[in-house]
């Protein structure tokens, strides 16, 4: 599949996708959304692939936010159908099988932020810029950000984000738990690929399963939290994954997961 405004390239188990409208920072115009929508459709179909990286093409930006040249003259039904798209999109690497991680290589602003929120792991390169600056276009976060940034960041330090429009840099952005880590910006693909190979060594259903139960954290209280952990946690014993780490273990070799 050929896209106008990703890259697209695969190495081993991991995936990486680099937004690629540099001119542009990176921003994300509708066609960028929709390709976005495909490409991570086609890899969660894909038992290949455990890990996927998202980075932004270019020095500058990850992603400088929605594309505001086409959002000017959009009415309320076409924003609406926007915001939908771009929540569809996140919501999609939100739930995906895939554990996907931001490396956040300049500029990750409104949408860029909300992309970046929507992976389960974010690096960020020393100097990357994160913020939600809708407010000075006379709009809000319309990609999930009033929603996830909220989550991750807690409602005073997201409001103080969104109202007044600042940006943070990476060492603020850590500090709030935005980010993981912060590295330099000419290693960080490499770290992002360090942290998605990790990952790719273990069984496949068992990592999904880790993000199901922690996604299901963020959106229930704990007593249910529990009763799902523990059905979860039990169907682990239905794998051969199981079977073989527990057995790897106790003959002191590494386990040789067969995601299955
Ligand atoms: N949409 C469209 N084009 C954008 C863009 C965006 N979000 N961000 C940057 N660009 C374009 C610029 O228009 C410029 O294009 P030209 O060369 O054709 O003039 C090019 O990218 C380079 O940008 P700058 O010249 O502005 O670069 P800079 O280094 O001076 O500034 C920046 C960098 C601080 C990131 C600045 O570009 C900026 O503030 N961008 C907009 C950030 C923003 O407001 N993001 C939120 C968008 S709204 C949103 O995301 C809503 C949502 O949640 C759905």
């Amino acid at each position: 599949m050929n896209y106008n405004n990703l890259i697209l390239n695969f190495e081993n188990e991991i995936a990486i996708i680099k937004i690629n409208r540099p001119k542009a920072l990176n921003a994300l115009n509708k066609e960028t959304l929709e390709e976005l929508d495909l490409a991570i459709t086609d890899l969660d179909k894909n038992d290949k692939i455990k890990t996927v990286i998202i980075s932004g093409e270019g020095k500058k930006a990850f992603v400088a936010g929605a594309d505001i040249s086409e959002m000017k003259s959009m009415n309320v039904k076409e924003a609406k159908d926007f915001s939908l798209l771009g929540n569809q999109v996140f919501n999609k690497i939100e739930n995906s099988t895939k554990i996907f991680i931001a490396a956040v290589n300049g500029y990750a602003l409104g949408g860029g932020c909300e992309l970046a929120l929507a992976c389960d792991i974010r690096i960020a390169a020393k100097g990357a810029k994160f913020g939600q600056p809708e407010i000075n276009l006379g709009i809000i976060p319309g990609f999930g950000g009033t929603q996830r940034l909220t989550k991750v960041i807690g409602k005073s330090q997201a409001l103080e984000l969104i109202l007044t429009g600042d940006n943070i840099d990476a060492e603020e952005a850590k500090i709030l738990k935005l980010v993981n880590q912060i590295v330099e910006v000419e290693d960080i693909m490499e770290k992002a690929k360090l942290i998605a190979e990790k990952i790719a060594k273990k069984s496949a259903p068992i990592i999904s399963t880790a993000k199901e139960a922690v996604n299901f954290a963020l959106e229930h209280p704990s007593a249910e939290g529990s009763k799902f952990e523990a059905n979860l946690f039990s169907t682990c014993f239905s794998t051969k994954d199981q079977k073989e780490g527990m057995q790897a273990f106790l003959n002191n070799r590494k386990a040789d997961f067969k995601n299955e």
